[in-house]
């Protein structure tokens, strides 16, 4: 061939390729439009703000590698935001959701569509709203299988399901939230938890909907346990049957075999069972795990129903056999069930630590000097607040922090986040008054782009003692150890795990402990770190790490989409 005609050919493909790149859209392309329906749950018809009209929203399923879109059109006139919890936005905080930290919010009328990869994790993750409390019905799995042709590290189950458990309110919670926010109390509980969107048999009106999951016998299912609930850590169980734990927040983990799991919102279990019973109906449960002291919580049990085909005839008129669960206060029990989960095998934890951290978590109410006044109706006239080092978290309203960051805007926030608590105190005690206020304050905390990071978590008992489940958005991190009491920094680093802990996206400080985690900052950009109870969440249990870029390229955050949503 001619050099000319070899130029052209040549020429021509590297033009065809260059059009593949833009015809070779995402793998997945999805459209989300949320938008208020009603939905009849225990006996009345209520309107609720849902994804596509479906509540629990539609689950995603992607395979480790796939690129995916979600187009969201917001037909609804509160703000909303989507996050995808738990995915590892490398370098692009832009898709990561949370309103007002890495993107102002998705308003009434407009669209923005989410562009991700999906790169090194397989499991079980979720999406929901992040904007206020809007996730109470604006959530739903996120499924990641291997690769093609790359098998489970486990025996291949039959089939899988995905549970969703939730907390159902009967008020509106976008209402609940707002009340609580102008009482300065404690929000409402909710009126049902629920499975993949229904109560179950043992609530008003709900028998007829509760989930029933077909099996026969002898088969092997993978359930996807996902706790989207707003505010409260759940106990799980089958009746009869043993659960094989096999993965954990989207990562693998040594199989553990077990009767009931303790799941706090954010966490995801993957969980085994053999169909190796009886033919007969068998209810799967989920009900409190409460560790707040002297608080009003919902103390009621969702089901749904493991039917043995075999025996969903003979059997129709015999009540599920119902399982044992721990009692709502069952601590031991639930530290228990979180210690034992472990990574497969040896894993890379830091062990030359550049950051230290020292973080309190706890509520903490604002003093108030107006007697009866609404305003107050916290404990002893005062109203609730939570914080971190004593610093409340509050959202900008302007920008997000990281589009403020990127475009170099100032007066968005402050990095001076106290890496140890200002004042020294025995955080477990009996705390005084003097140190329950909390200051407002929108701080981050500077990390250097790769910079090993340990964080200890320490409860504290103001106000009362509690099971934190602390999410951290865009790293990795792993769980290297927890305690009662305060943390000792001389004698409890002996006893970490630095061998083979799990790896998890949100972990629970035990009520009145602590709980440490270690993680590389490779991720540039400002990540939320928070309470995953939205009961506290909105009272400022917060605070954000800004990863500064690296060098070159790979270790800097890529430019904001074009169409990136403006304050
Ligand atoms: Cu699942 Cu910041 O949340």
């Amino acid at each position: 061939m001619e050099p000319s005609k070899l130029t052209l050919l040549l020429g021509l493909l590297a033009f065809l390729t260059f059009l593949a790149s833009f015809s070779a859209a995402e793998d997945h392309f999805h459209e989300f439009f949320v938008e208020a329906r009603p939905v009849k749950r225990l006996c009345r018809t209520h309107s609720r703000i849902t994804v596509n009209g479906q509540f629990p929203g539609p689950t995603l399923e992607v395979r480790n590698g796939d690129s995916v879109a979600v187009k969201v059109t917001n037909r609804e006139k509160y703000n909303v935001t989507i996050h995808w919890h738990g995915r590892k936005q490398q370098n692009n905080p832009w898709e990561e959701g949370p309103e007002y930290v890495t993107q102002c919010p998705i308003q009434p009328g407009a669209t923005y569509t989410y562009r991700f990869t999906i790169t090194d994790q397989e499991g079980t993750l979720w999406w929901h709203a992040h904007s206020r409390w809007l996730r109470a019905s604006v959530y739903g799995a996120l499924i990641i299988y291997p690769r093609l042709g790359s098998p489970y590290p486990f025996p291949m189950p039959q089939r899988e399901v995905p549970l969703l458990l939730g907390e159902w309110f009967d008020r509106n919670p976008q209402d609940v939230m707002r009340l609580a926010a102008f009482t300065g109390g404690a929000p409402n509980v909710s009126d049902a938890y629920t499975i993949n969107g229904q109560p179950g048999d043992l609530y008003r009106c709900s028998k007829k909907e509760t989930i029933r999951i077909p099996v026969v016998s002898g088969e092997s299912l993978l359930l996807r346990v996902i706790n989207s609930a707003l505010n409260q850590e759940l106990f799980f169980t089958v009746a009869n049957h043993q659960l094989t734990v096999v993965g954990a927040d989207a990562s693998y983990t040594e199989p553990l075999t077990t009767r009931v799991i303790m799941i706090g919102p954010g966490q995801t279990t993957d969980v085994l069972l053999t169909a190796d019973q009886r033919p007969a109906r068998y209810y799967m449960a989920a009900r409190a795990y409460q560790t707040a002291q002297n608080v009003p919580f919902d103390n009621t049990t969702t089901t749904a129903i493991l039917e043995y085909k075999n025996a969903a005839s003979s059997n129709q008129g015999l009540a599920p056999v119902f399982p044992t669960l721990p009692a709502y206060n069952d601590t031991a029990t639930a530290t228990a069930y979180t210690a034992q989960i472990k990574s497969p095998s040896q894993v890379k934890v830091p062990t030359q630590i550049d950051e230290n951290l020292f973080f309190t978590v706890g509520l903490g109410p604002y003093n108030c000097t107006v007697p009866n006044s609404p305003w107050y109706q916290g404990p002893n006239n005062t109203r609730f607040a939570a914080s971190m080092n004593n610093v409340s978290f509050a959202l900008p309203s302007t920008n997000s922090s990281m589009q403020a960051a990127y475009y170099g805007v100032l007066g968005v926030f402050t990095t001076d986040f106290p890496p140890v608590p200002l004042v020294q105190f025995n955080y477990t005690g009996n705390v005084p008054r003097g140190l329950w206020s909390p200051c407002r304050g929108t701080k981050l905390y500077k990390l250097k782009y790769g910079a090993n990071v340990q964080i200890v978590f320490q409860d504290t008992s103001t106000v009362t003692i509690d099971d934190h489940p602390m999410h951290f958005h865009g790293c990795h991190s792993y769980v290297i150890g927890s305690g009662f009491g305060n943390y000792n920094p001389s004698t409890d680093p002996a006893r970490f795990n630095l061998i083979d802990p799990p790896q998890r996206n949100t972990i629970g400080t035990p009520p009145g402990g602590w709980v440490a985690i270690r993680f590389k900052a490779d991720n540039p950009g400002v990540w939320l770190m928070h309470c995953h109870l939205d009961s506290h969440l909105f009272l400022g249990l917060a605070m954000a790490c800004l990863v500064e870029n690296g060098i070159g390229p790979l270790q800097t955050v890529i430019p904001p989409p074009p169409d990136l949503p403006r304050c």
